[in-house]
């Protein structure tokens, strides 16, 4: 066996991997209610006879081979609240709501790894559990509750491996980066109470805007000096809203932000900062601040044996000179909850198309990735998995 045929079996299936994701694209939905999502993968599956369990809900687990070793593939399969603006003729149906992540492109691309494995049964040293994932886009992430309901048990993988599509590089370019890729990504909640008063009388209140500003320009010297400046770090408020007219001092402020980091010690530290400094801050002046940080994705560490095993993978594939190196994101993405538990790498693959300089981004109404590279994204996956499980456990 060897992987030029792999990629030419994936390229002879290119044209169904692409009307899946075009039926997905059509089709999204919001995370953890992805219903019809997760049957026309189970449908799929049921085709080519791959067995498969639920989990989470909409999230479909199915396993390929035999053995007592094991390997995982996931793939994410939620949309996002975006309407679209691409013009496509297989353009969202579903208004509101938009396959703007590439998400309709991870879970065909894993679709057609999986048909490849398929016919690959016998030859394969062990077990590929594919992980069609609900919710990455939605905290607590679908990860950390298919984590919870055993994805990582019976059988246990060795190694998971994950892709994203990335519209920075062109077309079939794959990127990887060892440890640190992605950053927690906390969500960061204030509401600072004063009084409210006639603003021709302000010592019969307690501004809240006042000390909201105070606090904005305050909280940075959380990341510019109590923070280690070799180990990044952002805090962002991002939206700030308050009062009405022009001469009324309104009672309350609300603040929202987030806070990114790759170093999961740090974070906690800072929020215990923030909390402790919004806190102080208002109560000098006699409000109250309540500060309420939700906990999101840890930060994405990628292990190295993992990550040099699949860039070998790569490299024989397609050759050395598409592979290149990743400059890590201060992104969130919730693969990191896998991360935590086994070795685990997560790879991005270009999108964007060759006669262009730029693609807008994900999260973008007008995402457009091309579809030339998605058989290389089955291709590689396949490979991944079938490497991984006929050479001798590297960790
Ligand atoms: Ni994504």
């Amino acid at each position: 066996m060897n992987q030029t045929s792999i990629l030419s079996q994936a390229e002879s299936i290119s044209g169904e991997i692409i009307a899946n994701r075009r039926h997905l694209h059509r089709n999204p939905e919001l995370s953890f209610v992805e219903f019809n999502t997760s049957v026309f993968i189970q449908n799929a599956l049921r085709e080519i006879d791959i067995p498969f369990t639920i989990m989470g809900t909409t999230g479909v687990i199915a396993l390929i081979g035999a053995g007592e070793r094991c390997v995982a593939l996931r793939a994410d399969i939620d949309a996002l609240p975006i309407d679209e603006e691409t013009g496509l003729d297989f353009a969202s149906t579903n208004p509101g709501v938009m396959h703007a992540c590439g998400h309709d492109a991870h879970t065909a691309m894993l679709l057609g790894a999986a048909k490849i494995l398929k016919t690959r049964e016998a030859e394969l040293g062990g077990v590929v559990k594919l992980i069609f994932q609900p919710g990455e886009e939605k905290v607590p992430g679908g990860a950390s509750i298919l984590i919870k309901e055993g994805v990582l048990s019976n059988p246990i993988p060795e190694a998971i491996f994950g892709q994203h599509v990335y519209p920075d590089t062109p077309v079939g370019e794959i990127s990887f980066v060892s440890g640190p890729m992605m950053a927690s990504a906390d969500e960061l909640y204030w509401t600072i109470t004063g009084k409210g008063c006639h603003a021709a009388q302000p010592h019969q209140g307690i501004d809240p805007i006042m000390i909201a500003a105070e606090m904005i320009v305050h909280l940075q010297s959380i990341v510019t000096k109590m923070r280690n400046p070799l180990k990044p770090g952002v805090l962002a408020i991002t939206s700030i809203h308050a009062g009405s007219v022009t001469n009324i001092v309104p009672d309350v402020v609300e603040l929202k932000g987030t806070l990114r980091s790759f170093d999961n010690e740090w974070r906690h530290e800072a929020l215990a900062h923030i909390k402790h400094h919004s806190e102080s801050l208002a109560a000098m002046y006699g409000a109250v601040c309540e500060f309420k940080p939700l906990l999101g994705y840890p930060p994405l560490i990628n292990n190295a044996t993992a990550v040099e095993f699949a860039r070998k993978t790569a490299e024989t594939i397609f050759g050395a000179e598409v592979v290149s190196d990743f400059e890590p994101k201060m992104w969130g993405e919730d693969f990191a909850f896998y991360a935590q538990k086994i070795p685990a790498c997560f790879w991005v693959m270009g999108v964007r198309p060759r006669d262009l300089s730029y693609l807008p981004g994900l999260h973008n109404a007008k995402f457009t990735p091309d579809e030339e590279s998605f058989a290389k994204g089955s291709a590689l996956l396949a490979s991944v998995a079938i490497d991984w499980l006929s050479n001798p456990k590297p960790l």
